[in-house]
């Protein structure tokens, strides 16, 4: 059993990459061997439109034909049993790598002949998402980003276990998502403008809210390793 994470966000130590960590902790505690990737330590590009894993009778295997920094950690995905991705909302989005890994993972798994046809990988992958953003889940759920999240979720059943219906997020052994708002997101608040969402405010978050987030993290992370 093999998990790997992927941190989508430019920071390696921050809200993303912390709660990816915990769950990899909680896949290791069931006994899974993990790994996390950082994105922003790698040369790479989104795809390329090359279409090479659309060519009558191409061997990619669910692999992007693409050779640069991504493609060993592809190949890595591909043999693992599960993937966690893990990206700060960026402009009502994932961020811009956080994307272009998305690109690169799941186009080559998409069928032409029959949009909901099995991926071409070995096995199907558990998987599931964490995001994180600053503002406050109210005023994210006003405009719109628990269905942004549910689409995002949904396009990790492209390589996931299962029927691909569309929408049909809550069906088991889909992605699951953990959402983890307010954010802080500086260590010294004193030196930003932030009247917006004032410090104490994400302080009582960061104590209070973060720590029970980072426990989900870890049983999510263990519920990875479960079989699919
Ligand atoms: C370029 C940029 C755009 C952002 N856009 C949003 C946004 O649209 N919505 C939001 O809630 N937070 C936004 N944020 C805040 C981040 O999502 C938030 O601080 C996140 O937790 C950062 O993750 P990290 O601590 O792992 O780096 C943005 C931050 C940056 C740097």
């Amino acid at each position: 059993m093999r998990v790997v994470a992927i941190n989508g966000s430019p920071r390696k130590d921050w809200n993303t990459a912390t709660l990816l960590q915990h769950a990899l902790d909680g896949a290791a505690s069931a006994g899974a061997e993990t790994r996390m990737v950082h994105l922003y330590d790698l040369a790479f590009a989104g795809c390329h439109s090359c279409f090479a894993c659309k060519r009558k009778g191409n061997t990619c295997g669910g692999l992007c034909a693409i050779k640069d920094d991504l493609r060993p950690v592809l190949e890595d995905i591909i043999a693992s049993d599960a993937v966690v991705v893990g990206s700060p909302i960026y402009f009502s989005d994932v961020s811009g790598e956080t994307r272009s890994f998305l690109e690169r993972l799941l186009f080559p798994n998409i069928s032409y002949d029959d949009h909901e046809a099995p991926a071409p990988l070995p096995h199907p992958l558990r998987a599931a998402w964490v995001f994180t953003m600053n503002c406050p889940e109210e005023f994210g759920d006003r405009i719109g980003y628990v269905a942004m999240f549910r689409g995002l979720a949904n396009l990790l059943r492209i390589i996931g276990p299962g029927p691909r219906v569309m929408g049909n997020v809550e069906a088991p052994g889909g992605p699951e998502i953990l959402a983890a708002w307010d954010t802080y997101q500086f260590s010294d608040y004193s030196k930003y403008e932030t009247a917006w969402l004032p410090e104490e405010q994400k302080r009582k978050h960061r104590e209070e809210l973060f720590p029970q987030e980072c426990r989900e993290a870890f049983e999510m992370g263990a519920r990875l390793t479960t079989p699919v």
